[in-house]
């Protein structure tokens, strides 16, 4: 999408009290990405020149979490006013639109930012772009006071508006698009003189007004423009969002058999033809190749799955795990940092961790490597074509050469060469009758008791 140039200010100073939480609320992950993160990620893909977020003293979690976007220091929490404010010396002197936008509101898309955009330039020429919303619930939002050639009059904060002005629909979403050097001469002018005793950035819209300039509102859907201050809102959101995922999963070409039961990541990444059984859940950092199937009450995260794989029913695929191609992961199999060659199979009851497994290897039921000596991690490599019996344990550091097998209920704590059989077991011991000689002791014993 391409639009005329913008600079992005994004407010995160609040303290997000409502939501009870030691984490800054900006940081509260929807999607499997913090907040802010959505809309770092809509304000780049609309081109922003610049992004800038508006943080609090000591909020080093979050200046971390943005960068490489540079973050500036509001010093007092004085209110939204104030945090444009804060951003003065860095971009009064910017020749183009500044988009301010609240760190809370993650919904927001960037086809709305850019009508927002588009709004600036066509008439009557505002100098002031405000984005409203008719909420079913206006709740405590800010009203918006239209004029009758519909133009914005002002804007007035819940608290310090009249029994009237409550009843307006249209509330203000905090986001603002304005001429850089217009905004930050009216936010040099405002004052705390309202209800909260905070400097307001939606006064900036009765300034401007004063000066004769033209404001106006651009209105989006409510499910884009949920503000998030408590766990409750971030639980709706939540859910607004994994629609949106699941839609657009399923217009890519993905099967969702029962999408409500599916949980997805922002980043979630399919192939086509990929279909997902009942009750999956896809953490951050997931790609889905073509023709994939994911099976029921699979749990996967920032894994690969290639091509033609089957994962699940039961599967847990966690951080590292490379399913390659046509490759198997069947129920109760758990693989991390882990790499599954071309058509290699794990069907049952598995843990496959720090190994490399591979082509057409087969793992029996049950294996196991044993990745961790109670100090540090090793690696188990499994040669293409090998078979591992059901129940072996791999100690690693272990090298399994390729088509070697290894018979089931081995330990494998020394390597095995290419080709070669390795068994760890006891001998077998069979003893002729014993079975039915203690069957005849017990009945004795019993007959004898009775
Ligand atoms: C604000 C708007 C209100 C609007 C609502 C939409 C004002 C005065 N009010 O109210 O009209 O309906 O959002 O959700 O703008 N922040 C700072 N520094 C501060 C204060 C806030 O950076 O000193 C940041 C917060 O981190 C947050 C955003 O600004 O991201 C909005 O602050 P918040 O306290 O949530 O404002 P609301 O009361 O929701
Ligand atoms: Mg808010």
């Amino acid at each position: 999408m391409k639009t005329h140039r913008f600079a992005a200010l994004i407010l995160a100073a609040g303290s997000g009290t409502r939501m009870k939480s030691r984490r800054p609320k900006v940081l509260h992950a929807l999607g499997g990405r913090p907040m802010i993160g959505h809309v770092l990620d809509t304000v780049a893909s609309l081109g922003a020149e610049h992004t800038y977020v508006v943080i609090a003293p000591g909020m080093d979690s979050v200046a971390e979490a943005v960068a490489p976007a540079p973050s500036i220091v509001q010093r007092e929490p004085r209110g939204t006013g104030d945090a444009v404010r804060s951003a003065a010396d860095t971009l009064a002197g910017y020749a183009g639109d500044v988009l301010v936008i609240f760190g809370d509101t993650p919904l927001l898309t960037a086809e709305t930012l850019a009508r927002m955009l588009a709004a600036r330039s066509a008439e009557p020429r505002p100098a002031i772009v405000v984005l409203g919303f008719q909420p079913e619930d206006p709740a405590e939002y800010g009203r918006m006071i239209v004029a009758a050639d519909g133009t914005l009059e002002r804007i007035v904060e819940y608290r310090d508006a009249t029994a009237d002005e409550r009843d307006l629909p249209v509330c203000n979403s905090g986001v603002m698009a304005a001429d850089a050097k217009t905004l930050f001469d009216l936010v040099g002018g405002l004052d705390d003189d309202n209800a909260r005793k905070e400097l307001y950035l939606t006064d900036v819209v009765a300034l401007a007004r004063r000066r004769g300039l033209a404001c106006t509102v651009v209105e989006a859907p409510e499910d884009e423009l949920i503000g998030i201050n408590s766990r409750e809102q971030l639980a709706l959101a939540e859910s607004i969002l994994q629609e949106r995922l699941r839609r657009r999963a399923m217009a890519e070409g993905v099967s969702l058999q029962d999408p409500d039961t599916v949980w997805l990541s922002a980043d979630t990444d399919f192939g086509s033809d990929v279909t997902v059984e009942p009750n999956v859940l896809f953490g951050p950092g997931v790609t889905v190749g073509d023709d994939v199937t994911i099976r029921a009450f699979s749990h996967i995260e920032g894994a690969t799955i290639a091509s033609g794989a089957s994962v699940g029913p039961y599967a847990r695929l966690r951080p590292g795990a490379e399913i390659g191609a046509d490759a198997r992961v069947g129920n109760f199999v758990e693989v991390k940092n882990a790499k599954l060659g071309p058509g290699a199979k794990a069907n049952h009851l598995t843990y496959l961790g720090d190994a490399v497994v591979g082509e057409n290897a087969n793992i029996g039921a049950g294996t196991i490597t044993a990745n961790y000596d109670g100090f540090r991690k090793s690696q188990t490599e499994i040669g293409a074509g090998a078979s591992i019996g059901s129940n072996a344990v791999l100690v690693a550091p272990v090298t399994v050469g390729a088509g070697a097998v290894v018979a089931a209920g081995a330990v494998i704590s020394k390597d095995v060469d290419a080709d070669a059989l390795a068994i760890t077991r006891a001998p077998q011991k069979s003893i002729s009758g014993w079975a039915e000689a203690r069957r005849a002791r017990e009945a004795d014993a019993e007959d004898k008791e009775g």
